[in-house]
């Protein structure tokens, strides 16, 4: 579980995150955080994982305060965040980068790689190829694996679909939904039509502030979506 209460934060004294307030639980399937380019989701996503500090407001993770935590515990605790970068190792091979996603849960590796597997069969057929030989859609569903092997009760998404032909993103799409079974996703998304369609809850960021809460659908059909994005 996390809550956010009136959380800033900054870089170098220039504000970009204003007085954010709210909560995402692991009961919930796919919250949603929608926002013109520059808005400050991914900067909402490293705040989250204990990357980027704040400067005011309370954030805690299932009951942690954030400012107690390292990034390394973030992921411990149940949070994993795939960042738009991706940062996978290209020269090693995708197997080895699963391994390394599930540096702090060896015990279970073997069968969270037969889930992985099972739900991206092309990474196990590309499983002994470097990283860095992949398309773009099979390195982002391998930095999506490589998160499910830290176990997550909650992955965010930064962005899955950037850089994907239009067909490979709707699969992505399918495969958000299906992960969204058993982990909740935090996912941000420029898509936004896809993405609101899938969420129970969404956000509409503006300018580093929340202008807009709903239910997705609730959120996708509303004048705050055609104001920002027409
Ligand atoms: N490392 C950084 N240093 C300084 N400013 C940054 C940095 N990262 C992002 N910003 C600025 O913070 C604002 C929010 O950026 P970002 O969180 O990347 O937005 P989004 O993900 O919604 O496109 C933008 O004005 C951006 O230029
Ligand atoms: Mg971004």
């Amino acid at each position: 579980m996390i809550e956010a209460t009136d959380i800033d934060t900054s870089y170098g004294g220039i504000q970009v995150l204003w007085d954010l307030s709210f909560s995402v639980s692991e009961e919930e399937g796919v919250v949603a955080i929608v926002g013109p380019n520059g808005a400050g989701k991914s900067t909402l996503l490293r705040v989250l994982s204990g990357i980027q500090p704040i400067d005011d407001g309370e954030l805690t993770l299932w009951g942690e305060d954030i400012e107690s935590l390292q990034p390394s515990d973030v992921v411990d605790m149940g949070f994993v965040h795939v960042s738009e970068e991706r940062n996978l190792f290209n020269e090693m091979t995708v197997e080895e980068n699963l391994e390394m996603g599930a540096y702090k849960r060896r015990e279970n590796m073997e069968s969270n790689m037969q889930e992985v597997y099972d739900l991206f069969p092309i990474l196990d057929e590309r499983s002994s190829q470097t990283a860095g030989s992949l398309s773009g859609g099979e390195q982002q569903m391998l930095a999506i694996g490589r998160g499910l092997m830290a176990e997550p009760k909650i992955l965010a998404l930064d962005e899955p679909s950037e850089g994907l032909a239009p067909q490979i993103t709707d699969r992505m799409f399918e495969k958000i939904e299906a992960i969204s079974e058993d982990v909740t996703i935090l996912l941000i998304e420029q898509h936004v039509n896809k993405a609101l369609s899938l969420a129970e809850t969404a956000y509409l960021l503006e300018n580093g502030e929340f202008v807009a809460q709903d239910t997705g659908q609730g959120l996708l059909e509303s004048q705050h979506i055609e104001d920002a994005y027409l």
